[in-house]
């Protein structure tokens, strides 16, 4: 039985007096019945993780290098996110991909860096709305979990997998719940030919998560919670959806 799991991507947004604020509210709302953790910007993964240290709540981050360490400005490593107590990196969202040209591979590395310090990548993967309207979704998604599976071979089993399509991030357009489950499905059997463990993997789903749509998404058969922007931003939603599992 998987226990599900669900995680607040913040994004580029928080203030000290802000994320306090979202901490409490967030810590208030417990207990949980299922996985929380949030995913902050770097400079806050300090004080968060003062915060959430004596809580269930978990802490992560929204990236990691590929690399362990060295002339690498502006980056930061698994072995630096390890000694903030990260449980979780984000690895492969579609911003990054789009904004910061990541690659496939290069997505893949980031996950193996992270999973070499005990953190858990949660690798995205997602179509933008041009391939799934010329029907690429399948082709695309599994194209992105493929890397991930040859570089991590038998340790895939360890990963978090966040199926996040692009048109639905920020939009308001949230996949159906069926659209969802369909994707997730096929990512669950591309994964259950690489590792025994695949039943026991938490597929997330991700893009426009609300309180009203929660529910229903993760009562699919494949989804086992959700990478939440926006509404992570505020303490009654996320709440609400934290308790939707
Ligand atoms: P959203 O973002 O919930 O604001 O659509 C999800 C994400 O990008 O992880």
């Amino acid at each position: 039985m998987r226990r599900k799991l669900v995680v607040g991507n913040w994004k580029m947004h928080g203030s000290h007096p802000a994320n306090a604020e979202l901490l409490a509210g967030v810590l208030a709302g417990r207990p949980y019945t299922l996985d929380v953790a949030v995913c902050v910007p770097f400079p806050y993964l300090s004080e968060t993780a003062v915060t959430l240290a004596s809580s269930d709540l978990r802490w992560g981050a929204q990236d990691v290098s590929a690399h362990e360490q060295g002339a690498y400005t502006g980056e930061v490593s698994a072995a630096m996110l390890a000694e903030f107590g990260c449980r979780y990196a984000i690895v492969g969202h579609s911003e990054r991909r789009a904004y910061h040209g990541e690659t496939d591979q290069q997505v893949a590395d980031k996950a193996r860096a992270a999973l070499n310090k005990g953190i858990t990548p949660i690798v995205c993967v997602g179509e933008t709305l041009a391939e799934r309207e010329a029907g690429h979704t399948a082709e695309v998604v599994k194209r992105q979990l493929s890397a991930v599976i040859h570089t991590l071979t038998h340790c895939v089993g360890e990963i978090v997998v966040a199926y996040e399509p692009v048109w639905a991030i920020g939009t308001g357009r949230t996949a159906s719940p069926a659209q969802a489950q369909e994707v997730h499905a096929l990512l669950r059997a591309q994964l259950q030919a690489a590792t025994a463990h695949a039943g026991d993997m938490r597929l997330l789903y991700g893009g426009s998560v609300k309180p009203d749509n929660a529910a229903e998404l993760f009562s699919q058969p494949d989804i086992d919670g959700g990478l939440i922007g926006g509404a992570s931003l505020k303490a009654a939603d996320f709440i609400a959806i934290c308790r939707a599992g």
